[in-house]
């Protein structure tokens, strides 16, 4: 394995705490519809806890995909074709990405990550799994257009962003991280890149708050774990016990919504500022967001890539899609 030099991008403040949670928690709980950035949900505790959320029964996305990248290995040779460097935004499950490497023979495998210690473990364990293959972990915020080691720049390049994670951003932001990707993966003319992308499908509203409300309430832990992190790292006083987690389907947007909500009056500091919350009012966590065949085209379009071709699993509960990337021509 070769890998790139990694670069340290969290800024701390002098009691170690990263600065941008501190100032995401505190603008957040300023506003008047509190809500934290869901990327905060992912501490220690929390990326473990995600783990632990793919393995419960009514947790159906990790099982779907990893069914159609088992099934349709050769239809993704076949349209890929070999060769690429497999360019993975975010580290690499254990699971999902040997499937697709081994169906595809790829050139390389970049992963990427802003988690230094994920991603040199996930890229670490994938070197063994793969001795012949060309690992280059790269410690990076894929929000923004990353630079590419020079080893693969002449490869053709295939985007992967499996898990649905796409579905965690609101629309201005999934289409803005799809350009990032698109200006990192470069590529002209013949050699557009592809980009394979899960995303998981609008379904019964039970099926789906089911499965962020799991019966044995791992997916509550991970929720409540946000303002036990908020405790531990930015002197706070919340009293978790007088929060619960909810997670409820928004029609109008196509998205399961996590929120913290009070089970009575509180009031807290955090960093020294002191906030309240009503008896039922609700600190905005995450938003899932599902998509039908047509809000995916329309969302990877505005994103700068065409769809080629997607694959459901049995169930037709979720969906990866290939993608191309568009093309720039006159068109009405
Ligand atoms: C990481 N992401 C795609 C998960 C999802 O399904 O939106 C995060 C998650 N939150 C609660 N359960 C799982």
């Amino acid at each position: 394995m070769k890998a790139e030099q990694g670069i340290v991008l969290v800024d701390r403040d002098d009691d170690g705490v990263d600065k941008a949670f501190r100032s995401d928690v505190l603008d957040g709980l300023s506003q008047p519809e509190k809500a934290v950035p869901a990327r905060w949900l992912y501490d220690d505790a929390g990326s473990q806890l995600f783990e632990d959320i793919t393995g419960v029964e009514e947790y159906y996305p990790t099982r779907a995909e990893t069914e159609i990248l088992e099934t349709r290995g050769a239809e993704f040779a076949e349209l890929i074709g070999p060769d690429r460097a497999v360019v993975e935004f975010g580290s690499g499950s254990s699971v999902k990405t040997p499937l697709l490497l081994k169906a595809i023979q790829p050139g390389a495998y970049v992963p990427l990550d802003i988690a230094g210690d994920f991603l040199r473990e996930a890229a670490a364990d994938l070197a063994k799994k793969f001795p012949d293959l060309d690992v280059y972990p790269v410690e990076a915020d894929f929000t923004k257009q990353v630079e590419l080691p020079r080893e693969v720049l002449d490869m053709k390049k295939l985007g992967f962003f499996p898990g649905s994670t796409i579905g965690n951003m609101v629309a201005r932001t999934a289409v803005d991280l799809l350009r990032s990707m698109r200006a990192t993966l470069g590529g002209e003319e013949s050699e557009l890149p592809y980009l394979l992308i899960g995303m998981d499908l609008v379904k019964d509203r039970e099926v789906l708050e089911a499965a962020y409300d799991d019966a044995s309430g791992v997916t509550a832990e991970f929720n409540l774990n946000l303002a036990r992190r908020i405790n531990r790292e930015l002197a706070g006083t919340i009293p978790v016990d007088a929060l619960e987690h909810s997670a409820v389907w928004n029609d109008d947007f196509a998205r399961v919504e996590m929120h913290l909500r009070a089970t009575r009056d509180i009031a807290f500091e955090v960093s020294g500022h002191r906030f309240e919350l009503a008896e039922g009012e609700t600190i905005h966590t995450e938003n899932s967001h599902k998509f039908t065949r047509r809000s995916t085209n329309t969302l990877l379009l505005a994103g700068g890539w065409t769809p080629v071709k997607r694959w459901l699993d049995s169930e037709k509960r979720f969906s990866l899609v290939l993608a191309r990337a568009t093309e720039l021509r006159n068109a009405p």
